[in-house]
């Protein structure tokens, strides 16, 4: 469904990923993993159209889209929950739902304001409260759930976790495993290497912008060098 072919992130001098492939099946879950700094969300941004220096070609379900837009991204299936949620504070829980689905006609808009709303039963309860007043948790799954009303055929999220109860991050595996059963590709960049190995069925791990290991999660999981470099093991 997602496919990238040397993908290149720059800024200034700083080469903040170096030549990433990287592939996603619909139905799959992918993370990628890395400390800090490690190019990341620059993966994303890049992915997205957002990052200002990128290389590389980005194909959905054949697609290439890597010379269009943001927007345009987002019509072809593309969505992106940002590291840090940036949900509009002062707007309503609705309000942040509908600028999700913009470009969409009103009936659509409001019949995937109903299948999120299936999804996340507190989003509904909440629809007009103001996003700036809910709680970490919530506004994460806000930031979701926006990224959802595109209709998305390929779902990047960064940094779910951060943050976020273990009750909460309990449920977001959960959410992750219902969107990844109806047919979703998923790209989870994630700090939190055990959440993230535990939800994907495999892996990409960078380093300094580097793709140093790539695998099946579970492989990854008991694997002595990831354990020792991301799980303190
Ligand atoms: N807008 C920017 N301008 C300059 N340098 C940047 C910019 N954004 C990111 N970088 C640098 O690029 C490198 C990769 O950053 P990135 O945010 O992609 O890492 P990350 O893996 O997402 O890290 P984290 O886990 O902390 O979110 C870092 O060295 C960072 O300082
Ligand atoms: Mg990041």
């Amino acid at each position: 469904m997602l496919s990238v072919e040397g993908l290149c992130v720059s800024y200034g001098l700083l080469r903040a990923v170096q030549r990433l492939d990287l592939t996603i099946a619909a139905g799959e879950v992918v993370s990628l993993i890395g400390a800090n700094g490690a190019g990341k969300s620059s993966t994303l941004k890049a992915l997205m159209g957002l990052a200002p220096n990128r290389e590389g070609k980005v194909s959905i379900a054949g697609r290439t889209i890597s010379h269009i837009a943001a927007a345009q991204r987002v019509r072809s299936g593309l969505a992106l929950s940002p590291e840090g949620r940036h949900v509009f504070p002062d707007m309503s829980v609705a309000e942040n739902l509908l600028a999700g689905a913009a470009g969409a006609s009103r009936a659509d808009a409001d019949c995937r304001t109903a299948n999120v709303f299936a999804m996340f039963p507190k989003l509904m309860s909440r629809q007009s409260q103001l996003a700036g007043t809910m709680s970490g948790g919530e506004q994460q799954m806000l930031a979701i759930a926006r990224a959802l009303m595109s209709s998305p055929r390929v779902l990047l999220l960064d940094e779910p976790t951060l943050g976020l109860a273990p009750i909460i991050v309990d449920e977001l595996a959960e959410l992750i495993e219902t969107l990844r059963a109806g047919g979703l590709a998923i790209l989870l960049a994630e700090q939190n290497v055990e959440f993230a190995l535990a939800v994907s069925n495999r892996a990409y791990v960078l380093d300094a912008g580097v793709l140093v290991k790539s695998g099946n999660s579970r492989a990854l999981a008991s694997d002595p060098a990831i354990l020792a470099a991301y799980l303190g093991l």
